[in-house]
């Protein structure tokens, strides 16, 4: 019934406390969130350790999920405690190194009026062997396209949480950058700033100093990102939060994202989509390749999340393979 071609070393998923096979359907056609975005997700990355797989800053994801849920005035019918050991369980029921994770709450089937006062709210668990988000960019770097359409804003929704409806936006401008030849989209906000990519925050760099922008800029304030804050500033570097202007963005000496899925990409090329009604121009970023900054934070994080600096070790969980 299911094509699981994309997710060859998934074999079991997690629904309400029951482990079912991958291709197993069992969730109603007509549950509220299938129909409004009613949902509320994670992302979270395991990585392959000398001692089992790692799952990274487990914790602060959680607490997301809560957060995230408690905007959607969701009862998380599971404690936080059930669903860190759903998570770890899962990657060892799947016999996985290393794996991204995606749990997911959502109003279920129980009425379908937009107030889902009679919907249950359910949660499921996945996990799977997910590679690089863009492929061989991570180390080529990506070309992106500064979309036309600017992200919602945090005074129209709450930014800080991973919202299922919210990602139609994602998706929608993701697919229209890809049909138009980019690797990924780019969001300005409202006032004109960089906001952040469809599922990435935003870094730049410029003359030495790294930069990024915070919720007040409608974005979502990622976990990879404040560890990136971490590490720069354990590295040395001059790091500063602020608003980042489109021209910012585009004559930086370095600019890359950061995120649970896309890890550290660069991004080396750039075109203006911004305002539909003038000609879109292409930018390249820098010196076109990765930058020695992105370089140097990407060393030191994928060395951490495969726990072999010592310093970074209390960002990860061991699921106890
Ligand atoms: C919209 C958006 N911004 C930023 C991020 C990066 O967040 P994180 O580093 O926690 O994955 C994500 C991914 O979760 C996202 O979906």
């Amino acid at each position: 019934m299911f094509n699981n071609t994309r997710f060859p070393r998934a074999k079991k998923f997690w629904y309400m406390g029951k482990l079912y096979d991958w291709n197993h359907p069992n969730i109603h056609v007509m549950s509220h969130a299938l129909h409004y975005g009613t949902s509320v997700f994670e992302g979270i990355r395991a990585y392959k350790t000398s001692k089992g797989p790692a799952v990274f800053r487990l914790p602060e994801h959680v607490d997301r999920l809560f957060h995230s849920a408690s905007t959607l005035s969701m009862e998380v019918p599971y404690s936080k405690e059930e669903i860190t050991e759903v998570i770890k369980s899962i990657i060892k029921e799947n016999k996985l190194e290393s794996a991204y994770i995606r749990p997911l709450l959502f109003y279920s089937f129980g009425n379908l009026g937009l107030v889902p006062k009679f919907s249950p709210v359910e949660l499921t668990i996945g996990a799977w062997d997910w590679g690089a988000y863009l492929g061989g960019k991570t180390e080529k770097g990506a070309n992106v396209y500064i979309s036309p359409w600017k992200r919602i804003h945090h005074s129209q929704l709450k930014m800080t949480a991973k919202l299922g409806g919210v990602y139609v936006q994602s998706a929608i401008s993701g697919m229209e950058a890809r049909s138009l030849g980019y690797d990924e989209a780019v969001f300005l906000n409202l006032e004109g700033n960089i906001a952040e990519g469809p599922g990435e925050n935003i870094f730049i760099v410029k003359a030495g100093v790294l930069k990024t922008n915070d919720k007040t800029e409608s974005v979502l304030e990622g976990i990879t990102r404040a560890s990136v804050l971490e590490i720069a500033k354990n590295l040395g570097l001059e790091t500063h939060i602020g608003l980042m202007t489109k021209e910012d963005f585009l004559e930086a000496d370095e600019v890359f994202f950061t995120g649970t899925a896309i890890e550290i990409t660069p991004i080396i090329r750039a075109a203006d989509g911004s305002n539909p009604q003038a000609e879109k121009k292409e930018y390249t970023i820098g010196s076109g390749k990765t930058g020695d900054i992105t370089q140097k934070l990407a060393k030191t994080f994928n060395g951490a999340v495969r726990g072999n600096i010592k310093e970074y070790e209390k960002w990860l969980s061991y699921a106890g393979v």
